[in-house]
């Protein structure tokens, strides 16, 4: 068999297109597929691996496309099976590789299945195919466990029978509208085998795996009275979850990889896992099993050195034990944009997100942040996922007005309650163009905010010193320095600044108030802001090499 623990993935740059905001052909305001092919090259040119899509499949789009009815389908909003296909053909023939994302956590109520498991009888095979109980309580009118949604509320709904009265309950750990699996049955995990297949001969080259901590749920489905904060997950002395993390789950993913293993080239998968601390995550990328987990660790780290190094370390241990390649993350589609992230008090509780009439960021700080950040995370060992929109420095839009929302979160005021609209903005590509060039009639899902203007594809490229051009080069410097295959060394600078080598750069940011000098003997080579005479300006990066004599005389080469 062949071995997948090195491939293509091991350093590759994933770039995440959220389909329903990247680029719409038809005008409806929608995103879809012909517009993402549309874009390719222009992803290409940012310097890129590979491309993630969120979910395109048929879908009800309750909880944007991650509530699937058809997964050998596309939804009509974004296209049809041809326009994946050539998707997937012109990605390839521009160089980059296409990671699906697959939902097996839950399908949506819409789901064939479903529609049949209400229909049926309770003790049918057709509810045997979801996780079905009767409710507490002596007339069975209680939730059959504690257990609360992701988005707020029990995490169970009452179904009303065939005769017209309230009967069985059923679990979702997400809406109401995402019934749960139950993986503990055979026929649903050949399912699974089937659309991987379905898709693995459409020539995708890897999977991001929706929940995949979740499919296993704790025999008797016990109770779990907790407060929970799923971003503030990491290391608690919290007893485990009785719905996440199972040893179970690992078997589901054995299995996956030696379905993988029988591809050429090689396929890959990587797990969506909120589990720490670091070697629970780990063990998703045994040899045997994923080949990378999202390290959310580093992405709700604060803006503190000290804190930041921890993560570090703590991520490449972890990883190493199992000799799987790291992973870094700065966004997505789920999280408050790190650029409003980074430009909020550090007390302000980000994982409940931005409101219209709330605390809004410092959006200067913040980008000046992000960008020091960004230059962190594309100079570590391994992996990086970037996020559409985060290569123009964009901010969340923390005031899209209530009622123009759209997350499910918003309704049931769950952990991460409205926060999610605000990353999903359709992107900016043009300043002049209706809805910034996102349409061509103008049209956005999603209100888009008019300072936006500034940060438009188009207002930034070939730009220097923008952020598109610092993604550029630093992507391009990671590629020629080979530094996601490299090894990182700390260095000690100064007790506010971070500093490592991978390769032959030096990496420094500085935390701290005044400038910190580059240690003797390097010259910059890409900064993520002005350098002061002085040095590294506070809340700034910078990538150096080994000074040529002139610039040792104290002649900055440029
Ligand atoms: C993942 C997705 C998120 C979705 C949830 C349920 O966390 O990233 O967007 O709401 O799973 O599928």
């Amino acid at each position: 068999m062949t071995t997948r623990r090195d491939g293509w993935w091991t350093d590759a740059v994933v770039y995440q297109i959220y389909p329903r905001s990247f680029a719409d052909s038809d005008g409806d305001g929608m995103g879809d597929l012909p517009g993402i092919t549309a874009q390719l090259p222009a992803v290409a040119e940012l310097g890129v691996d590979a491309v993630w899509l969120s979910p395109f499949y048929r879908s009800p789009q309750d909880d944007g496309g991650y509530d699937v009815a058809d997964y050998r389908d596309v939804d009509p909003l974004f296209g049809t099976l041809a326009d994946a296909q050539r998707l997937v053909e012109q990605a390839h023939a521009a160089g980059l590789k296409v990671i699906v994302d697959l939902v097996p956590n839950h399908t949506s109520d819409a789901h064939p299945w479903f529609v049949a498991a209400l229909a049926a009888p309770p003790g049918s095979p057709e509810r045997d195919r979801y996780v079905f109980r009767d409710g507490r309580g002596s007339h069975g009118e209680l939730p059959p466990n504690d257990w609360v949604s992701e988005f707020g509320g029990p995490a169970w709904t009452r179904v009303t029978e065939a005769d017209g009265r309230p009967g069985q309950w059923y679990l979702h750990l997400f809406s109401r509208r995402q019934p749960d699996l139950n993986w503990g049955l055979a026929e649903v995990r050949a399912e699974f085998v089937d659309i991987l297949r379905f898709w693995l001969d459409r020539g995708v080259d890897g999977f991001r795996v929706d929940v995949a901590h979740g499919l296993v749920k704790a025999e008797g489905l016990p109770d779990w009275p907790y407060e929970r904060d799923r971003l503030a997950m990491y290391g608690g002395p919290k007893p485990p979850l009785p719905f996440y993390d199972q040893d179970g789950v690992h078997d589901i993913y054995r299995e996956w990889h030696r379905v993988l293993a029988g591809y050429q080239p090689a396929r890959m998968m990587i797990a969506e896992a909120y589990v720490g601390p670091a070697p629970r995550l780990a063990r998703y990328v045994r040899a045997d099993e994923m080949d990378q987990a999202f390290n959310f660790e580093f992405l709700v780290t604060p803006w503190d050195p000290a804190e930041l190094r921890a993560v570090v370390d703590r991520g490449l241990a972890a990883f190493r034990d199992v000799a799987a390649a790291p992973t870094w993350v700065l966004s997505n589609h789920d999280v408050v944009r790190h650029p409003s992230r980074y430009g909020m008090p550090a007390d302000y509780p980000i994982a409940r997100g931005l409101r219209a009439g709330g605390q809004q960021p410092d959006e200067a700080l913040g980008l000046r942040r992000a960008r020091a950040a960004t230059l962190l995370m594309l100079a570590l060992p391994g992996s990086a996922y970037l996020y559409q929109g985060e290569e123009l420095g964009l901010p969340e839009h923390g005031t899209i007005p209530e009622e123009l929302r759209q997350d499910p979160a918003r309704l049931r005021g769950g952990t991460h309650a409205g926060t999610r609209d605000g990353a999903r903005v359709p992107i900016p590509w043009a300043a002049r163009s209706p809805a910034y060039g996102f349409s061509p009639s103008g049209r956005s899902w999603l209100p888009q905010p008019p300072s936006w203007a500034a940060y438009a594809r188009d207002r930034q490229v070939g730009v220097a010193g923008s952020t598109y051009e610092l993604y550029r080069a630093a992507l391009a410097l990671r590629r020629t320095h080979r530094l996601g295959r490299g090894e990182l060394r700390w260095r000690e600078v100064a007790p506010c600044a971070l500093a490592f080598e991978n390769r032959d750069l030096l990496v420094l940011l500085n935390f701290g108030p005044s400038p910190v000098r580059l240690p003797e003997g390097w010259e910059p080579i890409l900064a993520s802001a002005d350098l002061a005479a002085a040095g590294v300006p506070t809340d700034a990066a910078v990538w150096a090499r080994r000074a040529r004599r002139s610039a040792v005389a104290g002649v900055v080469p440029v």
